[in-house]
């Protein structure tokens, strides 16, 4: 796994940074630990940080930065208009990227603002391999509709597929027979999808999409947010890349698309986003909806700080110490739970270790919200915050038995926050739950609300299963946080 080998023996990863700065979190007493989830509504996003002993929520925005990104925010210019510092930003986005035109916004969804609202009409399709949620709002805010190209197998949690975030290509030549290319603004390809489970794409396939794509005159739009991961997982999992570097493989990548964005919260370790693409009529078409809604074109609504932290972010992403630091602890993670009979999306992904929740509380029925049941268990066990992936968030508000493809429950990883020791805490808590999970109860919605709900909608549990998963505990751990 790791570069280095163990004398020993153990196959554990290896950090290549040191900390020089920390930050300290506190453990509450499980009583402390129930209070404050009922004070959250039962929904991880709600409880206060203060809580939280490892926040495993998610990596947007929550990645450590480098010392080299620090000291870069202070040669920020801040001028309004024709900043030194956006002039730095095209140069790393031309060498790292090889686009000419960039586009900055303030966060991934508001590039997905500007990229909708520039290239979709009412009645458009957009084919992909897998939606994102903030990607399918703006899509529909604008009068499109997204078309989904997994095959149902990617839909697998416990598998041997490698590539599971591939498009399936007779259903993405299917799809624009049946809708015709004149309705189709672009492909969109999401690399390390995300929603099930941080699960790259190949280049074969991609290129293969690219070829469809040039047959029937159509654009790609790349979600770079987590493209690092996907080109080291292809550098790792690609006959035709072993031995590649990072930055040779995040070239070809961003090659094969017309248009490229990122989340700078995850891509670059930073905040903000990147739009940019070679296209000079779709640049002129986003500039015009980033004056409106993120300020001049040179800044998009950040500030020069946070840009020049991109600037160096965008070149530490080809570095593979850095990139693979979050993806080997899941390994690890991951591998580890298997043994341990814990249901996990297999083979590890990216940016978090997913448990399936589905299998994990097979005693629940879907319309009990088992990813959500499990999230707030977890975090009542171990004071860790992870996220809910399932029906209580992807589902429809409006009919309680449609439910999410999958039921996950994501610990996340950022990019080097978190120890070793740290790791094999939520892997301990997680393997005692797991041995407990019958007493793991259902989740009701406290009320219903519409868009994006899973930020903000307030879970009750169903009967006191909370009362009893705490009286186990302390029959097990005693005096122990
Ligand atoms: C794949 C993907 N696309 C887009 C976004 C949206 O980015 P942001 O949270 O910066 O709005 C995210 C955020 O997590 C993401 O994971």
């Amino acid at each position: 796994m790791s570069k280095v080998k163990f004398y020993n023996g153990s196959n554990i990863p290896l950090e290549f940074h040191r900390a020089r700065i920390v930050q300290k979190v506190n453990l509450l007493p499980i009583e402390e630990r129930y209070e404050a989830l009922v004070k959250g509504g039962f929904n991880s996003y709600r409880l206060d940080s203060k809580s939280v002993f490892l926040d495993m929520l998610t990596d947007s925005g929550t990645n450590a930065m480098s010392d080299l990104q620090l000291s870069a925010m202070m040669k920020a210019d801040d001028a309004y208009a024709g900043s030194e510092t956006f002039a730095r930003l095209e140069r790393a986005v031309e060498e790292v990227l090889g686009k000419r035109y960039t586009i900055p916004a303030h966060q991934g969804r508001a590039a997905e603002n500007v990229i909708m609202r520039a290239l979709i009409k009412p009645g458009d399709i957009v084919p992909m391999n897998y939606h994102f949620g903030s990607t399918v709002n703006h899509i529909k805010l604008n009068g499109g509709k997204e078309v989904e190209l997994l095959n149902r197998d990617s839909f697998i949690s416990n598998s041997d597929e490698l590539f599971k975030g591939n498009v399936d290509l007779t259903l993405l030549e299917k799809c624009i027979e049946e809708y015709g290319r004149e309705r189709i603004p672009f492909i969109r390809m999401e690399a390390s999808t995300n929603l099930i489970g941080g699960q790259p794409f190949s280049m074969a396939n991609y290129k293969e999409v690219r070829k469809i794509a040039d047959k029937n005159g159509l654009k790609i739009l790349l979600d770079a947010t987590l493209l690092g991961e996907n080109a080291y997982l292809i550098t790792r999992r690609e006959e035709a890349y072993k031995g590649a570097s990072l930055a040779s493989v995040i070239r070809t990548m961003c090659d094969l698309a017309d248009i490229v964005y990122f989340s700078a919260r995850k891509f670059t370790c930073s905040r903000g986003a990147v739009i940019c693409t070679d296209d000079f009529q779709a640049k002129l078409l986003m500039d015009q909806v980033v004056a409106v809604f993120e300020g001049y074109v040179t800044y998009g609504g950040m500030s020069m700080k946070e840009i020049e932290a991109i600037i160096q972010g965008l070149y530490e992403a080809t570095d593979e110490d850095y990139i693979s630091q979050s993806p080997s602890f899941i390994k690890y993670f991951v591998d580890e739970a298997v043994k341990l009979g814990i249901p996990m999306v297999t083979p590890a992904g990216v940016l978090g270790a997913h448990v399936d929740a589905k299998l994990f509380c097979d005693h629940l029925r879907l319309q009990d919200y088992p990813s959500c049941a499990l999230a707030a268990a977890y975090y009542l066990c171990s004071g860790v915050r992870a996220m809910d992936g399932g029906t209580a968030s992807e589902g429809d508000p409006n009919n309680p038995l449609v439910f999410a493809d999958m039921e996950l429950m994501r610990i996340a990883f950022p990019r080097k926050v978190f120890t070793l020791s740290q790791t094999m805490y939520a892997l301990d808590r997680l393997k005692w739950l797991y041995d407990n999970r019958k007493l793991i109860g259902p989740m009701t919605f406290d009320d219903i609300p519409g868009m994006q709900r899973c930020f903000r909608t307030p879970m009750k549990p169903i009967g006191d299963w909370p009362a009893k998963l705490i009286a186990k505990f302390k029959e097990d751990f005693g005096d122990s946080l």
